[in-house]
């Protein structure tokens, strides 16, 4: 009798927690997929490398990270052209990151913008979701970055 109520305790305990836990979850797993899928190019930090992948922070990206729907369209359509950073001219390939979930697109793209870029907000997996179902291709991908950068 005394095992069942300690597991009918812990449950409620565990169902308290879920909804606080859930962002901190986000927030780890964001971390994870960056550093298994992204490091490798952009680098630890985001600091980017020449030559091999621009940085995903610095004064560009408080711009950019405001275009929601730009960091998981690059995600699903990857990007490749010429683009202006903060270190220059950038031109090459990036491949498309479609093999990850929403879910880790979702927790991928709120850590670009809380943990590295110091934003507020979130992008949700209903938003990856409804990008996935209907993506941005390459040009219109470039359209929304030279628009957020105008602003
Ligand atoms: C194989 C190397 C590589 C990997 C892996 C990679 N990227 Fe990229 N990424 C690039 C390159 C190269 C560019 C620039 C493409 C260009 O010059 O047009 C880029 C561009 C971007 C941009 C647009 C930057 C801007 O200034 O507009 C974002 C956002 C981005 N990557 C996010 C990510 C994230 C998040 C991941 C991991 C899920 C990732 N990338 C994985 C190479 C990579």
């Amino acid at each position: 009798m005394k095992a069942v109520f300690n597991i009918a305790a812990a449950s409620l305990a565990l169902a308290a927690g879920a909804a606080q836990a859930q962002a901190g979850q986000q927030q780890t797993q964001g971390a994870q997929v960056y550093q298994s899928s992204c490091a490798m190019c952009h680098q630890d930090q985001a600091q980017g490398a020449a030559g091999l992948a621009p940085a995903l922070k610095g004064s560009q990206w408080d711009k950019l990270a405001k275009a929601r729907a730009y960091a998981p369209g690059v995600l699903l359509a990857g990007m490749h052209g010429p683009i202006s950073t903060d270190e220059g001219t950038f031109n090459g390939v990036m491949p498309t990151q479609n093999r990850l979930s929403d879910e880790e697109i979702a927790a991928v793209s709120t850590y670009l913008l809380r943990e590295v870029n110091g934003q507020q907000g979130a992008v949700t997996v209903a938003e990856v979701a409804a990008l996935r179902a209907k993506p941005a291709s390459v040009s219109e991908l470039r359209a929304m970055r030279k628009q957020a950068l105008a602003k």
